[in-house]
């Protein structure tokens, strides 16, 4: 069977990994991540500065999902540049990702030069859609300013592979405003979706909202945002998939959801609300539940599914 994958030069030995955010901030939780069968580690989204986040409660689980407003709590990018060295000493074997985030062109700028000349980093996902940073709206939602990002990160010198991670878009216009800006670029993958923002649920018992900043305004994750993401999956596939790599993120808990995603279009795929609830045991568990499935289907690559949604 044939169940690897490749972002440019970087080969990841599997397809399922974590997503920026849940258990992938502390260098304790990246290590347990080295020790998970994560086909890599994704690192939490950084900033030029550490940043404490939102006040708390942040972060709340309900049955059909999360919410949450963390808004970028990180250690900094120094850091994460000291933990990738830790870790590729440690465990040489898997991609190390890394999560940037800024709040001007300038800021993203200086971030992947950093990460551009960082020999222990493989492939850089730039986050242009965190809903939780109070009035700052997501990146990827202005065609314009994103153009003109992605072509000034383009410019900098680098053979790190670069993509993006971009918010859910609703209508079929957005997604290809999107497309377009992105097919001018030497793009390597897009990471669809982000928590699905500013969304309010209300426990009915104490008649108040789960979490507290940004007036109570949080990031949908799991069984809420799957249809969404896989929306996206497949709108970007239709539109850019000759080029660049489609990974998906959103409402994975069980073997089926990924089958489902590649199905849509996806390559590869990352798991977020579900390391948060079960943590790194969900990786081996979703990983053997799929592979008995394409066993049981016959399948021996990956590829004999990907983008290969039957038509109606
Ligand atoms: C607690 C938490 C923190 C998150 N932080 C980030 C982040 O720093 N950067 C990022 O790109 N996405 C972040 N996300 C979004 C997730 O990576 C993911 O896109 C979203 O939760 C949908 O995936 P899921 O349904 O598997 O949770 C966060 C999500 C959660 C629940």
């Amino acid at each position: 069977m044939s169940f690897t994958a490749k972002i440019w030069d970087t080969e990841f030995p599997g397809v399922i990994y974590n997503s920026s955010g849940p258990r992938c901030t502390t260098l304790e939780e990246l290590s347990s991540l080295w020790d998970s069968t994560s086909s890599a580690i994704m690192m939490k989204s950084c900033s030029p500065e550490p940043r404490e986040g939102n006040p708390l409660p942040r972060y709340s689980e309900v049955e059909l999902g999360s919410i949450n407003s963390i808004g970028l709590a990180n250690h900094g990018y120094k850091k994460y540049i000291e933990y990738a060295a830790e870790l590729k000493k440690q465990f040489p074997n898997k991609p190390i990702v890394v999560s940037i985030v800024g709040f001007s062109h300038e800021d993203f700028i200086m971030l992947v030069t950093a990460f551009q000349n960082e020999e222990n980093v493989d492939v850089l996902e730039v986050n242009l859609s965190c809903p939780n940073v109070v009035g700052k709206p997501q990146i990827a939602y202005d065609f314009e300013w994103s153009d003109e990002l992605i072509a000034k990160l383009f410019a900098i010198p680098g053979d790190k592979p670069i993509g993006f991670k971009l918010p859910p878009y609703f209508d079929p216009i957005h997604t290809e405003m999107m497309a377009e800006v992105l097919r001018k670029y030497p793009v390597s993958f897009i990471t669809c979706i982000n928590s699905v923002g500013n969304t309010l649920i209300i426990d009915p018992e104490t008649e108040q909202p789960l979490i507290a900043p940004k007036w109570w305004l949080g990031g949908l994750g799991w069984d809420y945002v799957k249809p969404i993401a896989l929306a996206n999956v497949r709108s970007f596939y239709k539109l850019l998939g000759d080029k660049v790599t489609i990974i998906w993120c959103g409402g994975i808990k069980s073997w089926v959801d990924v089958f489902e995603h590649l199905l849509a279009g996806a390559s590869m795929v990352q798991l977020g609300t579900v390391l948060g609830k079960e943590g790194t045991d969900c990786f081996e568990r979703i990983e053997k539940e799929f592979y008995t499935y394409m066993d049981k289907k016959w399948y021996t690559d990956i590829k004999q599914v990907i983008w290969k949604l039957q038509e109606l």
